[in-house]
């Protein structure tokens, strides 16, 4: 199914993983963008690429999810640039360390609740206004496996993801009605560039971990969004778990070697 040329959605985390692959996804499927993340030399170069072969209108603005200013800022400028929004794709997210409870850094602590959740809220509550004036409207937002089974190391990143599935299972009941869909994708093990932030740049840590598994690919995740996203205006898809075969909760992995 090709989109209707004249949708616009909005992806942030756009710079990588996830986020790049649904952006690529859409843009192929003839949708306007409006991409953010922080890393805006990323975003500019993402957007000259895609304009060679994208039907729609390609933009991106700068968004830090940890920041309210930044977060209202990118909604205004969306709007500003589309004039509406079919669908707000959230990928941004960060996983900080994996110390225990007394271990970690409050900084770091703050920074995952920002990023997974206080922000992400803030931008759909500048966006409901315009989703609920459309009639029909999605929001799909990447959360994590992590969510769903509690294990050490993981207590922020874990309940800052936990937190953004109840928030949006209350707004699907709070805009019950007004033709908005919400749908929370919960992926596993994925290749992409968060483990290596999970890490702090530690490649042989993220070698470690990966080390005799098949993990998911980012277009993996972009093609359960586009599921999701293309059906028909009167089906939800609530919820989308998503693992690679060798993996059935965060802390039990089948390794090949
Ligand atoms: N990969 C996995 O194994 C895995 C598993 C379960 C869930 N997830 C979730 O999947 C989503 C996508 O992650 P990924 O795997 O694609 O990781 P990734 O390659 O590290 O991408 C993360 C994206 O989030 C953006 N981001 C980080 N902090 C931000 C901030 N303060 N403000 C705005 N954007 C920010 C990054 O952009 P900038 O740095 O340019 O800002 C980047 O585009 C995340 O929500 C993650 O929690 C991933």
């Amino acid at each position: 199914m090709t989109a209707d040329k004249s949708k616009v959605a909005i992806i942030t985390g756009a710079s990588s993983g996830i986020g790049k692959a649904v952006a690529d996804l859409f843009a192929h499927k003839g949708y306007s963008l409006m991409l953010g993340a922080r890393r805006i030399d990323r975003l500019e170069k993402l957007v000259n690429t895609m304009k060679k072969s994208s039907s729609g209108k390609i933009s991106f603005c700068e968004l830090d999810l940890t920041s309210t200013d930044s977060c209202v800022d990118f909604a205004v400028k969306s709007l500003k640039e589309f004039n509406k929004v079919d669908i707000v794709i959230n990928c941004a997210g960060v996983a900080l360390g994996r110390e225990t409870a007394e271990a970690a850094n409050p900084s770091e602590w703050e920074k995952m609740i920002h990023t997974n959740y206080s922000g992400p809220i803030r931008l759909f509550r500048e966006l409901l206004p315009a989703m609920k004036e459309l009639g029909d409207a999605h929001i799909i937002n990447i959360g994590a496996l992590a969510a769903l089974h509690p294990h050490p190391g993981s207590v922020i990143y874990a309940s800052a993801k936990e937190a953004m599935r109840m928030f949006l299972k209350c707004l699907r009941e709070d805009m019950l009605g007004s033709g908005i869909r919400i749908t929370n994708i919960d992926p596993g093990i994925t290749k992409t560039e968060f483990a290596l932030v999970r890490f702090r740049g530690n490649e042989n840590g993220v070698s470690k971990m990966l080390e005799g598994l098949s993990p998911l690919e980012a277009v993996d995740i972009a093609e359960c969004v586009w599921f999701a996203a293309s059906r028909p205006k009167h089906v939800n898809i609530d919820q989308i778990t998503v693992l690679p075969t060798d993996q059935s909760s965060p802390t039990r992995l089948h390794r090949t070697t």
